[in-house]
C-alpha cells in the first residue's frame, strides 16, 4: 500500500530545504507525495518552485503585505487543516521553524496525524533570538513523531528535552542536497546563473561581499545598525557589496533610506537559488543574519560573519568558519576589515567545512518514512 505524505511549506528557505525530499519521495513508488504551499511568501517561494520543477497540489496563497504573526498563524491553521481533511495523509512533513511549519504541525496534531520534522533540534536557548522561530521549533519538537536532526548537536538538544531517543535520527541537513543539486544544474547549464554578469563587470577588480538581512528581531534598531555598517564598509574603494534585499517592507525602507545611490553597494531584488549560489561563489565574505546562509557559505568555503548575538547553528562557529558579530556597527566594520586586511585571519576561516550533511539527507528521510508504521 502506498503511503500518502503531505509536505507543507511556505517560505523560500523551506522550499529550498524541502525540494530534495519532494523529488526523492516522488521517485519512490512506496509513496504518494502531495505538496501544499501556504505561500506565506509568494515571489520568493515561486522562484524556488520554478527551478525545482514543483507544481504544488495545494496553494493557499496566504501572503499579505507586511503580514502580522497572529493574522498569518490564524489563516495558516484553518487553511492547512482543510487540506489535511481533504487528503487524509499518513504522514505530514514540515521543515524548520516558520509560522507555516509550526501551524502545519499543530493542525496535524489536532487530527492526530504523525509529523516528521525536517531540521529538528536547532536551539539557541533564547526564545527571542531568533524570534519567533525558537518557540516555533520547540512547539514542533513537542508534537513530532519523527525528528530528523541535521547534526549530533541538534540530536543532543532534543534528548536533553526528553524527546524519546528512538524517534531522533541524525540525517544531515537537506540544504546540502539542495546545494549539490543546484550546483550540478548550473554546471550543466551555466546560463541558469549568468544573470550577475553585468554586476560582476561593474565591480571587476573589487572584493565582493555578499549581504543578506531580514530577521524580525532586528527590526527597530538592529537593521539601522547593519545599514550603517554597510555604508561604512562601502566607503572603501577596493570593496563592493552585493545585497539582494528581502521584500519585507520593514527591511526595504531601512535599507533604501540608508544605502540608495552608494556606488559600491548594489541593492538588488532577491536572487533565485542558482544566482544566489553564484553570489556566494564570487564573494570573498558573506555577511548575513540568515539561517540557511550560515550552512551554505561554509560548505562553499566562504567565511560567514553572522549578524546575530547567538545562533542555533553553532557548528560553523565551533569549526571557525562562521563568526557571530552581532548588530553593532563598529563590531561589524572591524570584523569585516580584519578579514579583508589580515590574510591569516581570512585563511583561518576560508576553508570548506561541512558539518551539515553529505547530500544524502533526503534519501535517509525517505527510508525513515518508508520504515515507519
Ligand atoms: C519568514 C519566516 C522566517 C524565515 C524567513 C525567510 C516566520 C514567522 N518567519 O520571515 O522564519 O527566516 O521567512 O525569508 O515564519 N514578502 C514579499 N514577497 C515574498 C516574501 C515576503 O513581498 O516573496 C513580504 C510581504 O510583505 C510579507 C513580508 O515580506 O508580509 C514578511 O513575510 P513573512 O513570511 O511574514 O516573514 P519573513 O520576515 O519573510
Ligand atoms: N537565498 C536565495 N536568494 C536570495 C537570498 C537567499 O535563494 O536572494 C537562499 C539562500 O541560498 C538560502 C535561503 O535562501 O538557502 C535562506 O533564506 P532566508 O535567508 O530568507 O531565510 P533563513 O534561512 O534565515 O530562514
Amino acid at each position: 500500500m502506498t503511503k500518502t505524505v503531505l509536505v507543507i511549506f511556505g517560505t523560500r528557505p523551506e522550499a529550498i530545504k524541502l525540494f530534495p525530499l519532494v523529488h526523492a519521495l516522488g521517485a519512490d513508488a512506496r509513496f504518494r507525495v502531495v505538496t501544499c504551499v501556504s505561500a506565506q511568501h509568494r515571489g520568493m517561494l515561486d522562484q524556488v518552485l520554478a527551478i525545482a520543477g514543483i507544481t504544488p497540489e495545494h496553494d493557499l496563497d496566504l501572503m499579505k503585505p507586511d503580514q502580522t504573526l497572529d493574522g498569518l498563524t490564524a489563516a495558516l491553521l484553518t487553511g492547512l487543516g482543510k487540506v489535511m481533511d481533504a487528503e487524509s495523509p499518513d504522514w505530514v512533513v514540515v521543515q524548520g521553524d516558520t509560522a507555516t511549519a509550526m501551524s502545519g504541525a499543530l493542525a496535524a496534531y489536532y487530527r492526530k496525524l504523525p509529523v516528521c520534522h525536517v531540521e529538528a533540534g536547532l536551539r539557541s536557548h533564547d526564545i527571542y533570538q531568533p524570534w519567533p522561530e525558537e518557540v516555533n521549533r520547540k512547539i514542533i519538537g513537542t508534537i513530532a513523531a519523527l525528528h530528523c536532526a541535521p547534526t549530533e548537536t541538534s540530536a543532543a538538544a532534543l534528548r536533553a528535552e526528553n524527546v524519546a531517543a528512538d524517534t531522533i535520527h541524525v540525517t544531515g541537513n537537506t540544504v546540502i542536497d539542495a546545494l549539490q543539486w543546484v550546483s550540478a544544474r548550473i554546471e550543466a547549464e551555466p546560463g541558469l546563473a549568468s544573470g550577475l554578469a553585468e554586476l560582476e563587470a561593474r565591480f571587476a577588480g573589487k572584493r565582493i561581499i555578499g549581504v543578506t538581512s531580514h530577521r524580525r528581531e532586528n527590526f527597530g534598531g538592529g537593521l539601522e545598525n547593519i545599514a550603517e555598517a554597510i555604508r561604512r564598509i562601502a566607503a572603501r574603494p577596493d570593496v563592493a557589496l552585493i545585497f539582494p534585499v528581502h521584500p519585507n517592507p520593514n527591511v526595504r525602507k531601512v535599507m533604501d533610506a540608508a544605502l540608495a545611490g552608494l556606488p559600491n553597494v548594489a541593492m538588488i531584488e532577491p536572487l533565485d537559488y542558482p544566482h544566489f549560489a553564484r553570489l556566494i561563489a564570487i564573494s570573498e565574505i558573506m555577511l548575513t543574519d540568515s539561517g540557511g546562509v550560515q550552512e551554505e557559505a561554509p560548505a562553499l568555503g566562504k567565511p560567514v560573519l553572522v549578524m546575530r548575538e547567538t545562533t542555533e547553528r553553532p557548528e560553523g562557529v565551533v569549526a571557525g568558519t562562521a563568526k557571530l558579530v552581532g548588530t553593532d556597527a563598529d563590531t561589524i566594520v572591524t570584523e569585516i576589515f580584519t578579514l579583508l586586511d589580515d590574510k591569516a585571519a581570512y585563511s583561518a576561516m576560508a576553508r570548506a567545512h561541512n558539518p551539515f550533511g553529505d547530500g544524502q539527507t533526503a534519501r535517509r528521510i525517505v527510508e525513515l518514512l518508508g520504515n515507519a508504521s
